[in-house]
């Protein structure tokens, strides 16, 4: 099962949901493997692990001219914090070679890489750039299962719309089995009126696709990564801590009954 985070708007909490529902997956017993496809290396930083580890999926998709895929299907994988977690981290020095990516990447590349590693790692978690860069189509073509984390601040939903209507265009024409998972409400403010409204719009138009989880705005989840720890390290009693490993049940559960995902289409309303 490959499942990537994904929402094209920056700082809505992508990378906090990949590394910490990784790492959540992997303490419920689950081996995962957190994939950072994202050339700003956050992932990667954020379990603790350096942007210079190599050869990185990245790096492989750039050195890939497309007719030897065989040799350069071999990332690094990384120990992740925990047990039962492992890493394939990004190279920093490498962002902004996106054009070079262009040149020579197919939309199928991380596809390919990930199922020679996927009888391995049963649960693969990719994070993703805030882009809908050829890496993020990439990672669309790759995945079976979307997660989308929602800030729960009012330009969410607009972004919401164009988002689905695009994973639909992709799904159509790139990889059919695509299907969303759920969406996350991510930084939810109790004390303002305006994160209750958005995430009470977000229940009204998407009640199957939200998952009951809500991800409070929580200090010790913005602090973690600058330690280099998901927050079960940093803080396993903060409520960012326990806000996570409910959403990794409820992944569980969803991928135990595939029937309440939906396929992209389906929410688009
Ligand atoms: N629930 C939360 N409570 C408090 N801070 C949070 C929470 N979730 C994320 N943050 C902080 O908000 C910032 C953006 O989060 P994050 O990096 O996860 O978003 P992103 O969608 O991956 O961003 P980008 O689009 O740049 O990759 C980070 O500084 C992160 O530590
Ligand atoms: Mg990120």
């Amino acid at each position: 099962m490959i499942i990537s985070v994904i929402n094209q708007k920056g700082g809505v909490g992508k990378t906090t949901t990949a590394i910490n529902l990784s790492v959540s997956l992997a303490q419920w017993g689950h081996p995962t493997l957190l994939i950072d496809l994202d050339p700003q290396g956050n992932a990667t930083s954020g379990v603790g692990l350096t942007t210079t580890l190599h050869p990185s999926l990245y790096e492989t998709l750039v050195s890939s001219n497309g007719d030897s895929p065989q040799d350069t299907l071999h990332p690094a994988v990384a120990p992740g914090p925990v047990p039962n977690l492992s890493v394939v981290g990004a190279s920093a020095e490498l962002a902004g070679s996106e054009v070079e990516l262009a040149e020579n990447t197919r939309r199928d590349d991380v596809r390919r890489v990930l199922h020679a590693l996927s009888p391995q790692y049963p649960l693969i978690v990719i994070d993703t750039p805030p882009s809908l860069s050829l890496i993020t189509v990439n990672a669309l073509v790759a995945a079976d299962q979307l997660i989308i984390p929602v800030q729960c601040e009012y330009y969410a939903l607009e972004g919401l719309g164009s988002l689905l209507r695009t994973l639909e265009r992709i799904k159509r024409s790139l990889n059919p089995q695509l299907r969303v998972m759920g969406l996350v409400r991510t930084m939810y403010d109790a004390r303002l009126g305006l994160s209750s409204q958005v995430s009470e719009e977000l229940e009204k138009h998407f009640p199957q696709l939200l998952f009951r989880t809500v991800v409070p705005r929580n200090v010790r989840l913005a602090e973690a990564p600058s330690f280099g720890q998901p927050i079960a390290v940093y803080d396993r009693r903060s409520p960012g801590a326990d806000a996570y490993r409910r959403l990794a049940l409820e992944v569980i559960n969803r991928i135990d009954s595939p029937t309440k995902s939906t396929s992209a289409s389906a929410k688009s309303q």
